[in-house]
């Protein structure tokens, strides 16, 4: 059963400067939870119990959002603020967190080859740190349980309109149940006409640690980066691979629009200001339609 997971959180994020030049664009808040907090949460609760967060520079705020702030608790206690405590501890209690230095940032295949030691030939799960997955079903649950099946790699994968396959990596396979593929081939944003699919690999991994052998052997790809997909396409000529299709919807929060509309999504959901935010919506969609009926 796989317990250790792997979050890259070291990249630049240059889709949301200025926001992410002095802080990680993974510690950017959905409403009031940054989003690489779900992303443990969400490791956590398909039964992660090791967590490895790849950082770099301008990234210490993650080391410290999972460490405890002793001053910050006695001063909640202190003033009774007792849910707020009660939410801080919770955050450093999780899993245990690890961290290691990407020195130089040369791309996912790179930033993933930083866990080959604490990784220590077990299988892992990879979830990227700026994006999340709302789903019915955990979506690393059901990776876990898959490669604990097939006992090989197994890719998260999600619909995109086919207009946009250039943005994402994309598979080509074929069906081999419902929602599941076998993986015939994989290719890095791909130019228009060359995507095999619309399938593109959606932030969430259960790898075999072989992979570590075949990032060895990648060479710079697209944009001079050690790519990842070109890392597995490599592996997929000695192993078998499998997709799953997520029932549910990835949100890149390294995207502005993305951004947005989770802050959205999450805003109106959330316990404590979402039936505000819902009647504040409601009030400005209202002043849209009449702009447009103006234009
Ligand atoms: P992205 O593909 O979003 O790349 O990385 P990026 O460089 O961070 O962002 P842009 O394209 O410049 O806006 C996906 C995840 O992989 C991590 C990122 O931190 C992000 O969580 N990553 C990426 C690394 O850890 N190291 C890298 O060299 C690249």
């Amino acid at each position: 059963m796989i317990k250790k997971a792997v979050i890259p959180a070291a990249g630049y994020g240059t889709r949301f400067l200025p926001a992410a030049k002095a802080q990680p664009k993974e510690m950017l808040p959905i409403v009031d939870t940054p989003t690489i907090q779900f992303v443990v949460e969400e490791a956590v609760a398909a039964g992660i119990t090791d967590i490895l967060i790849i950082i770099g520079k301008g990234k210490r705020a993650i080391e410290e959002h999972f460490d405890r702030n002793f001053e910050l608790e006695a001063e909640l206690e202190a003033k009774g603020k007792l849910s707020e405590l009660e939410t801080i501890r919770r955050i450093s209690g999780m899993a245990e967190v690890h961290f290691v230095w990407q020195k130089e940032l040369r791309g996912l295949g790179d930033a993933v080859r930083c866990a080959r030691h604490h990784v220590n030939g077990e299988p892992f799960l990879l979830l990227l740190g700026d994006t999340l997955i709302q789903s019915r079903v955990s979506v690393a649950r059901r990776l876990i349980e898959l490669h604990e099946h097939y006992n090989e790699t197994v890719v998260a994968l999600e619909p995109v309109d086919p207009a946009k396959v250039g943005r994402y990596g994309v598979i080509g396979g074929s069906a081999i149940g419902t929602g599941l593929y076998l993986i015939e081939s994989l290719i890095e944003k791909p130019a228009a006409g060359e995507a095999p699919s619309n399938l593109a690999i959606a932030s969430r991994y259960a790898f075999s640690p072989r992979i570590f052998q075949y990032i060895d052997q990648t060479q710079p790809g697209k944009n001079g980066e050690i790519q990842l997909t070109d890392a597995m396409q490599l592996m997929l000529r000695d192993a078998a691979m499998y997709g799953y299709v997520i029932d549910g919807r990835r949100h890149d929060i390294g995207n502005k629009l993305d951004f947005l509309r989770t802050n959205v999504i999450y805003g109106l959901e959330h316990p404590e200001v979402g039936a505000e935010f819902r009647e504040f919506l409601k009030e400005l969609a209202k002043g849209l339609g009449e702009v447009k009926g103006e234009g």
